[in-house]
């Protein structure tokens, strides 16, 4: 039930007012003139709209017969990196490398200060598709490929965005994307039709999205894809039976860019805008982001019959009911906090959280680096801001502007070692050797000869932004062009290898992680990425991060994802061990943790595991909670993560680690799409990976 103001306020719009507050424009595209002339009409949003062009658009809305304020919305989801001022972020991907929710929090809160500082309400992240395909070009928006994870840095990233208030000056509105399903499209090809059941649905995909509705996410985005041939546009079993009735949504619900438009001109289940415009309605989409033609069709419609007013007058009621409660009647324009745009206090907390995401992923004892008088840095990703910023950034979404500089502060892995090294009278030496994508820049004999006669080299590999992101889902997963050439020829000098990975996703490394010495996941750090992996190589900290995401042997053994179904007979390759190259949870310390002692209570759902650090240096692991249905009526994966826990230990300190779980934690979803606990024997696994050698087992009866 909206409020008074807000059915005041609807009784007294026209249907032209109503179908206005329905649309979203984007600015750029629309043109200033146009813009203002939509500002006047009503219309309810604009998008990618920054400073006084906003307040331009606000005032002309303002002046509108009633006034009503505009809702501002951006791609905000690393930071308000659409401003080259604003504190650039790791990518999700990077970021649940943490597996800490108050790493979300804080770049959810730190996100929405700049972003409300700028005029700006609105936020389209967080992204809670899950990776199960690294083909896919949006693998860097996610969280990685689990549920549990993404749900739980879901809620924490929302509730550093929203705040306690969405009115707050400093608050901003959230919103969860894409609905649903989008990550899981046939080939990994973006927005191509998903092959799930709805069951499959509710199993795997819903999970972080009721997570994003229970921690009151404001908007919900509706995917470009479909499910079963149904676009998600057109769907109004999940946008309404399931998203509002079953999972209790308040918010109201945008589309993705153009998805009216596309029910004519891509997924053709419509004839014309008309048509589209009443697919898209009655399905519950209550904002159609840049498919202006809605306006005419949607009056058309209800004119002719064709619709009733009332479905308009629900998806208002939702749209004016987020701007109340973002107090925009009362303020239109957030303030956020003056001065606080890319300040030093935030560049803090971006740091920490890309120190926080380094992954170390294999160590024979070469890191930290000590002892070494020469150090040399190879390859293209060290040394380019674009490459380690990664999509969504002013500098980098989707190219960059031809002429645009890219905007200090920030560091690249070779200036982060040069610095540190400098300090400590170490010799540093760059060379470019390659990048992804071969150019005339190619030079690997002066890569060799770089490093010739240094005590260790820093490779640093990876993918440019020309190789993922909307548009580019990659058919080969390799890395590209001679990279794997140069590690091959630095190889050969014996001289010990640190290889670091400056990339968007899990990629497939040939040799590279048999053969080099040590192996770092960095993936998109943000403006702050090259200093985190330079302090993490020389042990400044002791990198904790584990992997949120599984990484393939090679390209044809995707889906490696960990929570797989049992398989048999077949469920393997005759070519290829079954096991993936990297396992999600997996990560090494500086120091090692050794676990014992698990116990369940099966009455009152406790686990408690005693961990050690055993190494010489203090450590933050990841405690790990994993477990099995031993029978189930429909087949259930091999494991699902169900809590995680991080202690930090001193060397030689030990601590009792008690995990309280829940009956519901231990759910299916059966053949009537029911989630339910079925009773009988279960496996709980503890430990500090995914993998089954790194996990205490036991079994407990419900
Ligand atoms: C993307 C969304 C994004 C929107 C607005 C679309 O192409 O799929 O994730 O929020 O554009 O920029």
């Amino acid at each position: 039930m909206a409020s008074e103001r807000i059915e005041n306020l609807v009784r007294q719009m026209t249907l032209e007012e109503k179908a206005a507050q329905m649309v979203q424009i984007p600015y750029a595209q629309t043109g200033r003139e146009e813009s203002l002339r939509w500002a006047k009409m009503g219309a309810g949003s604009f998008l990618h709209v920054l400073g006084d062009d906003a307040r331009e658009v606000q005032r002309a809305a303002l002046s509108s017969r009633l006034g009503i304020p505009v809702l501002f919305g951006i791609d905000a989801v690393r930071g308000h990196a659409l401003n080259d001022r604003a504190t650039i972020f790791p990518t999700q991907l990077a970021c649940a490398c943490a597996w800490d929710r108050e790493i979300a929090k804080d770049m959810g809160k730190v996100t929405a200060r700049e972003v409300a500082t700028d005029g700006l309400h609105w936020t389209f992240s967080p992204l809670l598709c899950l990776s199960r395909d690294a083909r896919w070009g949006r693998v860097d928006e996610t969280f990685g490929e689990d549920p549990y994870l993404t749900g739980e840095l879901a809620a924490a990233i929302i509730e550093g965005y929203q705040g306690g208030d969405l009115a707050s000056p400093e608050s901003i509105a959230a919103c969860a994307k894409h609905f649903i399903a989008y990550g899981e499209a046939t080939g990994a090809r973006d927005a191509y039709d998903s092959s799930v059941s709805c069951r499959k649905v509710r199993e795997v995909f819903l999970p972080p999205f009721q997570k994003a509705v229970d921690a009151g996410c404001a908007t919900f985005m509706t995917a470009y894809g479909s499910i079963d041939c149904t676009p998600l546009t057109a769907d109004p079993h999940m946008l309404r039976d399931i998203l509002r009735d079953e999972m209790g949504f308040q918010g109201f619900v945008v589309t993705d860019w153009s998805n009216v438009t596309s029910l004519v001109r891509n997924q053709r289940v419509a004839k014309d805008a008309d048509e589209a415009s009443l697919l898209a309605a009655l399905a519950g989409n209550d904002m159609m982001m840049n498919s202006p033609e809605f306006y005419e069709s949607v009056i058309r419609l209800v004119k002719e019959g064709k619709l009733e007013e009332a479905v308009l007058d629900e998806a208002v009621r939702h749209i004016l009911t987020v701007k109340e409660r973002m107090g925009l009647f009362e303020q239109p324009e957030k303030t956020g906090k003056p001065g606080c745009i890319g300040c030093e206090e935030h560049q803090q907390i971006a740091l920490n959280a890309a120190r926080r995401s380094i992954t170390l992923l294999k160590n024979n004892g070469i890191l930290p680096l000590k002892k070494v008088k020469k150090i040399a840095v190879i390859g293209g990703n060290g040394d380019d801001i674009r490459a380690q910023y990664g999509d969504w950034t002013y500098f980098t979404h989707p190219e960059p502007i031809p002429g645009r500089q890219p905007v200090r502060p920030y560091t690249t892995v070779r200036e982060g070692l040069e610095k540190l090294a400098a300090e400590k009278g170490i010799a540093c030496e760059y060379a470019y050797g390659c990048g992804p994508v071969p150019s005339e820049k190619d030079d690997l004999d002066a890569a060799v000869k770089a490093a010739e006669g240094a005590d260790a080299v820093i490779l640093v590999v990876g993918d440019v932004v020309s190789q993922f992101g909307e548009n580019r889902d990659r058919a080969e997963l390799t890395l590209s062009g001679k990279q794997l050439e140069l590690f091959a020829l630095l190889r050969a000098l014996q001289i010990p290898i640190v290889t670091v990975l400056l990339s968007s996703k899990p990629l497939v490394m040939g040799t590279i992680p048999d053969e080099t010495d040590a192996l770092v996941a960095a993936f998109n750090g943000g403006a702050h990425g090259g200093q985190a992996v330079a302090e993490a190589l020389f042990g400044l900290f002791n990198p904790s991060g584990r992997l949120p995401i599984s990484f393939p042997r090679r390209t044809g053994q995707v889906p490696v994802y960990y929570n797989q179904l049992p398989g048999w007979h077949g469920g393997k390759y005759c070519d290829l061990p079954n096991t993936p190259q990297f396992v999600f949870g997996e990560g090494l310390s500086y120091t090692d943790f050794a676990y014992r002692d698990l116990t369940m209570d099966a009455e009152t759902l406790t686990a408690s595991v005693s961990v050690q650090n055993v190494g010489k240096e203090a450590g933050l692991e990841t405690v790990q909670v994993y477990f099995r249905d031993c029978v189930s009526s429909v087949i259930t994966p091999v494991k699902n993560l169900i809590a995680f826990r991080q202690v930090a230990l001193q060397p030689g300190e030990s601590q009792r680690v008690t995990i309280q779980l829940n009956r519901s934690d231990f759910s299916l979803v059966n053949r009537q799409e029911q989630r339910v606990v079925e009773e009988g024997e279960f496996t709980l696994m503890v430990g500090r990976s995914s993998r089954d050698e790194d996990l205490l087992m036991v079994n407990f009866t419900l």
